[in-house]
């Protein structure tokens, strides 16, 4: 009874300091990368369900690589502000927080210089 008591306890130990390990780290990223790597990492993880990489086939349940949309007429980024505030149909679920689609609309302006 006694050893699983105490194997339980480390593994609380282990898991308390994998998990400020994670928190560090997380804050340490969100210190070092610049709005639009933040915006980079917000979009791999929530557009590219449907938005394509540059090159890639494009069948027709997907959506336009953003290379392609940042140079459509009037796409600037007064545009991209406020479409991020819109429902983005058939993206439903559409929900980021303010900085995260302030940081969304940076790295799309990054993405007109190249
Ligand atoms: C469920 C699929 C889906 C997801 C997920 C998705 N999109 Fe889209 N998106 C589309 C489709 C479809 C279009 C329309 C294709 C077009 O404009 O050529 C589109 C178009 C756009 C456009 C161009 C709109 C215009 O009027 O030119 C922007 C900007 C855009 N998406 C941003 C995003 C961002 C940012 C995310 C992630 C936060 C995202 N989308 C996630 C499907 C999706």
């Amino acid at each position: 009874m006694r050893g699983r008591a105490i194997a339980a306890r480390a593994i609380q130990g282990v898991r308390a300091v994998l998990f400020a390990a994670g928190l560090l780290l997380a804050a340490s990223l969100s210190a070092t990368a610049g709005p639009a790597e933040r915006g980079a990492a917000v979009v791999e993880q929530w557009c590219r369900l449907c938005h394509v990489h540059v090159g890639e086939a494009q069948g027709p349940d997907m959506a336009p690589p953003f290379e392609e949309i940042v140079k459509r007429p009037g796409h600037d980024e007064a545009f991209f502000v406020r479409f991020l505030h819109e429902d983005h149909f058939p993206m439903t679920t559409y929900r980021l927080f303010e900085e995260e689609k302030r940081d969304v609309v940076a790295w799309l302006m990054s993405l007109k210089g190249r």
